[in-house]
């Protein structure tokens, strides 16, 4: 799949972000090695602290659905009402949650738009060096 089709997938999910306290729209798609895309939102709590970012709704989906192995993450947000004007770098909690299920080469795509230059490329590498993760614990 294309990288384009990937982050309009994830513009697409931000559609139904539930931001009702930050206004800040999230979305993800989530690219499995089955070929299925699973995308994910943002969805907030009155209590805060059960917020699920959108990453890892699409992971959670994904997972949810038997998938284990993954390629690429597509990633977009801004304020919900406005357009999108700059990337966006997942939470560290995210990662950690990316690093459980994703190889070193998985790829990140962190889009401000649909165009072929809106997008930056990074790996999950390149965004948690030094995680701890599996291996760890073998
Ligand atoms: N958020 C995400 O969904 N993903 C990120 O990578 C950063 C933050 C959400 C959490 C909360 O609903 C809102 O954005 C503001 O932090």
């Amino acid at each position: 799949m294309e990288d384009r089709e990937l982050i309009r997938a994830a513009i697409r999910a931000r559609e139904n972000a539930y931001c009702p306290y930050s206004g800040y729209g999230v979305g993800a798609a989530l690219l499995a090695c089955s070929g299925r895309v699973y995308g994910g939102c943002n969805i907030e709590n009155a209590a805060y602290g059960p917020t699920n970012c959108a990453e890892r709704t699409a992971f959670f989906k994904a997972v949810s659905e038997g998938e284990r192995e993954f390629l690429a993450l597509a990633i977009v947000g801004g304020p919900r009402d406005g357009e999108l004007q700059e990337s966006i770098s997942p939470c560290g909690v995210c990662r950690q949650v990316m690093a459980e299920f994703c190889p070193p080469d998985f790829r990140v795509l962190l889009a401000w738009g649909e165009g072929a230059d809106q997008y930056r490329a990074y790996t999950l590498e390149q965004l948690l060096p030094l995680g701890f993760g599996p291996d760890n614990l073998k």
